[in-house]
């Protein structure tokens, strides 16, 4: 241990350095096991703490990240910790649409650096903290499909008011700049821009009216005073990751909609509320001003929220539809595979500490052009188990597996998980499906939790399988094979692609895998997204402090990961303040859409608030990109 880095640590890490964690044995425990039966990187999956034990040391030089460079094709980039954008030499970047940008020409102009939008022009411009998106092409334009996750209220409401809605306008404002926003974009000399009043432009926000399908469609625990039949929904909110369906449409996730409901009175607080934070003050007072909000008033309400929603970017005038058979729980994303026999598979993360993994199979099948009904409505949920022995196993989520009616069941998944024995997790974030074998990712994020306390259901977060590590504040990515390659199999193996950790400051398995150095290191991956040519592109939202455990790794940060080596370079660092989530392409692959969520600063502007951004990268040479 280098004696000077410690200095920058707080007390708290300090004492950690100082006692090292009964875990660490346990831990080595794991890697041990794991490496015996040989990771998916054939005997490479060796950890820092690990290391010394199989004496093969951990990578911890700049010229290790250089070493990489032509595996990528590209110069790996070092940290930063300004207000700006960079990414590798040869490439280019510009903002393609920024919060409060006009979808409609009326809406030119509306936004001021100084108050920015109103209420009125709130829904006719790109709304603030973009996440998850996908690109579509139809009928010759490229549409982008984009989340806006939540809202700032510092920066969007006036400074009198401290964030804290004083109105039902204000309310209204603060929903408008949430939600989804269909666009189109074209390229021209200046590369791809927004087409102004395209007939596809489309803002779908928490007042935007929808219809539910599969069994809790219906189902007395989504019935309100406004909606009896239990069958319309309205809104989408916190819209975080995204997904594709093969058939050409968008997923969009809800994540942390308990965030938007309070109660003004009495309310009941059953398991289903507990579970999912629901309860007390809603974080933007929308209840204040809006009865559906209000857990003493519609305490249904928020059944209808943190589903998986489908809507046709294609169709301006198409209702979204969310979907009950895929449960309900804060969504991450959703991403879309096709089992062997032509089923179809959807992937998905709750975030929270100690939340599961789970899956849907279709009960139907699916080829091109073939209807697609029924295919969301219809089929299984499971939850991911994972073992030590480096197996897993979806746990079907039945009435004869859970006892609970399926309705409950697709509405309080967790609690259905729970009764399963589901597997606690680290915060599972993006999945991503390499499209070039049977083989999925998933971003854990970190945990500080692990090891430390339950899960909001009471259930226990040992450290062990693919969560090693008490009080996990660096994340890791784990991945698993279905068995025979089918992704509809019922059970897996799994390994650790990555833990991500911090070799200059500790040297046991804080250090992180051996894929990770001083040249490449990051905390927190969160997004993720496969390229056509089988990368995995990894996107961070932790600590960007650059202090203690976190020193040396700077902003958040996109970086590529290589699946068979193992590989791992930084491409592309955010803003200070920011997260990097959000990842597509243009049809052709040569320009990258990548999302920056929440600058700080003035970025991009470089005077006023700062605004979320949605960012074109490309290649000077008009290459592929990547
Ligand atoms: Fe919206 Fe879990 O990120
Ligand atoms: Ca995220
Ligand atoms: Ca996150």
């Amino acid at each position: 241990m280098d004696i000077k880095k410690t200095v920058d640590l707080s007390w708290d890490e300090f004492d950690e350095l100082r006692d090292p964690r009964p875990d660490a044995n346990g831990f080595d425990a794991v890697v041990e096991r794991a490496i015996s039966r040989r990771g998916f990187l054939g005997g490479a999956l060796a950890f820092g703490s690990g290391a010394a034990v199989f004496g093969t040391g951990v990578l911890g030089s700049a010229s290790s990240a250089r070493a990489q460079a032509s595996a990528f094709g590209f110069e790996p980039i070092g940290i930063a910790t300004d207000y700006d954008i960079h990414v590798p030499a040869g490439y280019r970047w510009k903002p393609l649409v920024r919060w409060g940008d006009a979808l409609f020409s009326e809406a030119e102009g509306a936004y001021s650096p100084e108050t920015g939008v109103s209420v009125e022009m709130s829904d006719k411009v790109f709304g603030e903290n973009t996440d998850g998106m996908e690109t579509f092409t139809h009928d010759g334009h490229t549409l982008l499909a984009i989340n806006s996750e939540y809202v700032n209220p510092k920066i969007n409401l006036p400074a009198a008011s401290e964030g804290v809605p004083q109105s039902a306008d204000e309310v209204t404002l603060l929903k408008n700049m949430q939600g989804v926003t269909v666009l189109e974009i074209a390229e021209g000399d200046d590369g791809y821009a927004v087409v102004i009043d395209s007939p596809y432009n489309r803002r779908i926000t928490h007042e935007t009216q929808m219809t539910m399908d599969g069994p809790a469609a219906g189902a007395d625990l989504v019935k309100t005073n406004a909606d009896p039949e239990g069958m319309s929904p309205k809104g989408t909110m916190n819209n975080c990751g995204s997904g594709k369906t093969l058939w050409g449409t968008y997923l969009t996730c809800e994540e942390n909609f308990n965030g938007y409901f309070g109660a003004t009175g009495d309310y009941e607080e059953t398991a289903g509320i507990t579970r999912y934070g629901i309860g007390g003050e809603g974080r933007y007072a929308y209840e204040k001003f809006d009865s559906r909000y209000d857990l003493s008033a519609e305490p249904n309400e928020p059944n209808r929220h943190g589903w998986v929603t489908e809507i046709d970017p294609t169709d301006p005038q198409s209702t979204p539809v969310k979907h009950t058979a895929l449960g309900r729980f804060k969504h991450e994303n959703a991403e879309m595979v096709q089992a062997a026999d032509g089923r179809i598979v959807v992937y998905m993360g709750d975030d929270e500490r100690g939340e599961f993994m789970y899956k849907f199979v279709s009960n139907g099948t699916w080829a091109e052009g073939q209807p697609t009904d029924g295919l969301l409505s219809d089929g299984t949920l499971y939850v991911a188990k994972f073992n030590d022995d480096m197996s897993g196993e979806w746990l079907a989520l039945t009435p004869e597996t859970t006892g609970m009616p399926l309705e409950e069941i697709l509405v309080f998944s967790r609690l259905a998980g729970s009764k399963v024995g589901a597997t606690t997790m680290d915060r599972p974030e993006w999945i991503a499906a390499n499209p070039l074998r049977a083989e999925a990712y998933c971003a854990l994020t970190n945990n500080k939790n692990r090891g430390v306390k339950p899960n909001a259901g009471g259930d226990e977060t040992p450290v062990g399988g693919p969560n090693p590590r008490e009080t996990n504040n660096f994340g890791q990515i784990v991945r698993w094979r279905p068995e025979g390659e089918d992704h509809g199999a019922e059970t897996f193996t799994w390994d650790l692609y990555v833990m991500a950790g911090n070799p200059a400051v500790y040297d046991n398995s804080y250090a992180g895998s051996e894929n990770v150095t001083e040249g490449n290191m990051f905390n927190s991956p969160d997004g993720m997204a496969f390229s056509s040519d089988g990368m995995l592109w990894i996107q961070t939202d932790g600590d960007d402090s650059n202090e203690g455990e976190f020193a040396g790794q700077g902003n958040n940060q996109m970086l590529v990961g290589n699946p068979e080596t193992g590989e791992i370079a930084r491409f592309l660092t955010a803003p200070n303040g920011a997260e990097v989530t959000g990842l597509t392409w243009s049809p052709d692959g040569t320009v990258a859409f990548v999302g920056i969520q929440h600058p700080g600063g003035s970025w991009p502007d470089g005077a006023g608030k700062p605004r979320s951004s949605v960012i074109a990268v490309w290649r000077e040479d008009g290459a592929i990109f990547g």
